[in-house]
């Protein structure tokens, strides 16, 4: 039967052929990620293969347009739920770096954004946050942040865009909201824009910013 090891915590487990490296990790209760439960939209499974590469089934071409994407890629990179195990005898070494270093990368990044944002440079503003959202696109705050910038540099098209990417990732956050009703009100969506400021009022209630629309 194969063998999983995983790197660096040395969790082995032995699986039948056509299990994939994420089911492998499940099962041994190891570290490697599932953000959108193992259907190649993410990369947190993102892995390296330190051993047994060639015991894997290929990679295909959706799984390589979502390492295009992906943090840190090299040549022994897969994606965990991808990577079916073919070689009765293989033993796979992976390392799931991938899930622990995203969050902080993104993180970075949106802080880099901001920074440049202060200091008046906006090219490196949205260099930043574009960055952040290629590397954690299911975050809400990597899209806000780049709606921020989107803004702040007259692309309200597209910051509005990106606001409703925001919204879409984390519903129950108010704010969002406001940024969005914002800009749809800067596009003059003002339908849209009364139905975002309801919803966020409905969020956060005691807001002193829907104070005067409750009252008026
Ligand atoms: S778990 Fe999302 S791409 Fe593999």
């Amino acid at each position: 039967m194969p063998k999983v090891r995983f790197e660096p915590d040395g969790i082995e487990i032995e699986v039948p052929v056509g299990t994939s490296i994420l089911e492998a990790s499940n099962k041994a209760h190891a570290q490697v990620g599932s953000a959108c439960g193992g259907v190649c939209a993410c990369s947190t499974c993102h892995v390296y293969v330190k051993q047994g590469l060639g015991d894997l089934e290929g990679a295909s071409d959706r799984e390589e347009d979502i390492m295009d994407k992906a943090f840190d890629v090299r040549s022994n990179s897969r994606l965990g739920c991808q990577s079916k195990i073919e070689g009765e005898d293989a033993t796979i070494v992976v390392a799931a770096i991938a899930a622990q270093a995203i969050p902080l990368v993104a993180q970075m990044k949106v802080q880099d954004s901001q920074d440049a944002v202060d200091a008046g440079n906006g090219n490196a503003a949205l260099s930043a946050a574009k960055t952040a959202v290629s590397v954690e696109p299911w975050a809400a705050s990597t899209h806000l942040q780049l709606a921020l910038v989107d803004e702040q540099l007259g692309d309200l098209r597209t910051a509005l865009r990106e606001a409703r990417a925001a919204v879409a990732h984390d519903d129950a956050d108010w704010s969002l909201w406001v940024v969005r009703a914002r800009l749809e009100t800067k596009l003059g969506q003002i339908p849209a824009a009364r139905q975002s400021l309801k919803r966020a009022a409905a969020l956060n209630p005691h807001s002193p910013l829907f104070a005067s629309n409750s009252s008026g």
